[in-house]
Parts: structure tokens; sequence; C-alpha cells
């Protein structure tokens, strides 16, 4: 069985769903390979070194061709509308923001799997795309915001005076808060972090974060070790409490996120006017609706405070802004995914297995993640006409 790796067809996505290193480890499963040409150019890996590791190289898929499809983005409808039937894709998939594609892959007969539907349990940790590619932004996100602030992270004492640390406050800490956390503290800030996970204050506190608790009655945790979303008054009652903090804060990183729900707000922009001019917010966030009011994917947005202004970074495509190891990261991930699904030299899931069965989102026909299916059975007809704007988070 062949695996297809295609260059992303999104302007702006600078990954690749494969590396020599995951061809190698596809052939050794008794796979094949065909790589698009330039596929891995912008993410370091040349067409010399995806040869070298025994890929076929071609100037361009012939999806109607293909047994499987390896992508990083959720696939347009076209896409999907060109695969045989029975095709085989692993990538991401972004199910709540694509119904259409969603619906698309199922009535073509697909057998999708996505990647942000892995369970996140012990066993799946190689194939945990999701924590790969939140690894990557936490720590972009704190050297977006280093390379907009006007002054140090780390304490300095000078003969020319002493210039004290940068409070950095990290909001959501999850995967990409918690890396966060662990970039600032490595370039010398003080930090700080909040979560509402009750998990959370142990996180932060390992990572070398200060924990801020804030009187909400109680942790909203759901299901797979995910945060629920805030009712209006609790939500209301967190920006309240968490408003002298942003006010303290020279550097801000907001991360939280509810899956497959808008992302909470956290700070408006009244909340700003205590900060000190010069401030930077990085909004991770700022793709899935925002974490700070006027925030706006892949701009800088000054918001005038007394004295000067606020700056809140936007930030997008964050993973793919360090192609290379998000590459790497996100390419192993697949093929470990690929490689549970391989029995001598074929794709052939086992859907007994929770891994397999979790990550599947359509298959013979049917939609086989359930809040997936309950939401297209909730939405209009889906307009499932070809099209190649497929967006995504991931
Ligand atoms: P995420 O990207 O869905 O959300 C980011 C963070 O935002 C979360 O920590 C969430 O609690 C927080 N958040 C949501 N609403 C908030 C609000 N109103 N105020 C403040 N914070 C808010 O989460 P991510 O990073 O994908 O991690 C989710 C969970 O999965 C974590 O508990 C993590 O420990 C767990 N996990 C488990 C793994 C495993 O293999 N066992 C691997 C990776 C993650």
């Amino acid at each position: 069985m062949d695996i297809a790796v295609r260059r992303e067809p999104i302007e702006g996505e600078r990954r690749v769903a494969a590396t020599p290193a995951s061809v190698a480890q596809f052939l050794k499963n008794g796979l094949t390979v065909t790589v698009e040409r330039g596929a891995g150019a912008a993410a370091g890996y040349p067409d010399a070194d995806f040869e070298a590791a025994g890929a076929r190289l071609v100037d361009s898929i012939d999806l109607g061709a293909v047994d499987a499809l390896a992508h990083v983005r959720p696939l347009d409808t076209a896409t999907i509308a060109a695969l045989p039937s029975g095709a085989v894709t692993v990538g991401f998939a972004s199910p709540a923001s694509e119904l259409p594609a969603v619906a698309a892959l199922a009535a073509r007969g697909v057998t999708a799997f996505a990647l942000e539907l892995i369970p996140r349990i012990s066993r799946a940790q190689s194939m945990d795309a999701l924590t790969s590619q939140s690894l990557i932004a936490g720590y972009r996100c704190v050297l977006e915001a280093g390379m907009r602030f006007p002054r140090f992270f780390p304490l300095y004492m000078t003969a020319a005076g002493t210039i004290p640390p940068a409070r950095v406050l990290v909001l959501g800490a999850g995967v990409a808060g918690l890396q966060a956390i662990a970039t600032a503290k490595r370039l010398g800030a003080k930090v700080a972090a909040y979560d509402v996970r009750s998990a959370s204050a142990d996180e932060v506190r390992s990572m070398g974060g200060t924990f801020i608790h804030l009187d909400l009655d109680a942790a909203a945790d759901a299901a797979g070790g995910y945060a629920k979303e805030l009712a209006a008054d609790r939500a209301d009652r967190q920006r309240e409490l968490l408003a002298p903090h942003v006010a303290d804060a020279d550097v801000i990183i907001t991360t939280a996120a509810i899956p497959g729900r808008p992302a909470p707000r956290l700070i408006t922009t009244a909340m700003l006017q205590g900060m000190k001019p010069g401030s930077v917010i990085v909004d991770l966030a700022a793709e899935t609706g925002g974490n700070v009011e006027g925030a706006i994917p892949g701009e800088d947005v000054p918001v005038p405070v007394p004295g000067g202004a606020v700056t809140i970074a936007g930030m997008k495509d964050a993973p793919s802004t360090m192609a290379f190891d998000a590459t790497r990261l996100l390419a192993q991930n697949i093929a470990n995914l690929i490689a549970l699904m391989t029995v001598e030299g074929t794709i052939a899931p086992d859907f007994d297995d929770e891994v397999i069965a979790g990550a599947c989102l359509t298959h013979a026909g049917e939609v086989r993640h359930p809040p997936t299916a309950e939401a297209l059975a909730a939405a209009p007809a889906p307009d499932t006409t070809p099209s190649t704007d497929g967006k995504g988070r991931n």
C-alpha cells in the first residue's frame, strides 16, 4: 500500500506530513511512499533527502489513484471528491469547523483519521499531534512577545543600574501554556499562570510558575482532561478577578481553548487600561475567536492606554512558523498512528483498538465521531460542492 504526501495546498502552511525519517519508517513497515516534488521544501526537507530515504517523487499526486493520503491541514472538498472510495486519510481535520468536508469524506467512502481525535492517553502519546504542535506554539508565543517587548525578560544588575525582570502572565496552562511558562522562565522572567482545570495548579508549579487562584466556586473540568465552557456569569466573574493580574503584567500569553468551541474571552479592552505602555499580549487563540478582545490573527493591534499603547499580537499558523521541528514531530505522530494500523504492508485498522476507533472520523460512509455526527445532523444540509478553501487551526 502506498502513502501519498502532497505539498500542502493552503497558503502560509509550510509544514509537510512526512520527513525522510518517517518515509524510512513506512518502508520498514512494508509500505511505499510517493512524495510530490517540493512538498518538504518550505519546511527544510529537500526532495533529494526524500528520494534517498526511498520515496518515489512525482510532479503531482494523482489523487484518483491514492491508497492513503497523509496531510497536515484539513482536506478541502475538491480534494476529497477526487479520492477513490475506500481511500485512507490521516491528518488534521478540524471536524467541528469543517462539517462540509466531514460530510464529503463520509459520502466519498473515505476512511479518515483525524489527529485531533486521538485519545489523550499514555499509549497514544507518540501519536498526539495536538501536543507536539502546541509545544511548538507555546514556545513560539514567548519569542514573539520578546521581540515586541521593549525591555529585557531577565533581571540584569549592571554598573548603570538594576533592571527588574519582566512579569509574564500565562492564561490557559494546557500544553502550549505550560511550554510558554517554561520558555519564559528560561529567559529569566517572573512567571505567573492561571487555568480553570483543577490539575493545573500543580502543573504550573512543576514548570516553575506561580499559580494564580481565582475564587470561582469550582474548577471547570470536562472529560478527557479538557476544560468546559464557563457559564456567562462565571466568565464575567473570571474577568473581574483576572483584571488586577492583567494590569500587573508586562507580557501576557493567552492560550485558553475549549475543544470544538470558540475561544473563551478572558481579556476585554477595558481590562488593558491598567497595563503599562509598551506591554505586550500574544494571543495564541486569535484564530479561534481570541482570548483577547480586538486580537486579529497575524496582526499586531496597538491599543491606546494612558501614556502609550499595549500591543496585542494575534498568532496565526503558529506551528508553521517553526516548520522544520513542527514537521519533524508531526510527521512522526502521523507515522506512528499509521504504524499502529499497518499489518503486512497494508493499512488494516482494528476498530477494537481505542486509539484507532477514537481517531476515526469517517469509515464506510459513516461519521464515526459521535459529536461530529450530531453536529452534522443538527446542521442545515452541508454544501458539498467541491471547494479548495479548507482551513484549520492546526
Ligand atoms: P486546550 O488547547 O484544549 O486548552 C488550553 C488550556 O485552556 C487548557 O488547559 C484549558 O483548561 C484552558 N482553559 C479553557 N478555558 C479556560 C478559561 N476560561 N480560563 C482559563 N483557562 C481555560 O488544552 P490542551 O493543551 O490540549 O490540553 C488539554 C488537556 O489534555 C490537559 O489537561 C493536558 O494535561 C491533557 N493532555 C494529556 C495528555 C496525555 O497523553 N495524557 C497529552 C496532552 C495533554
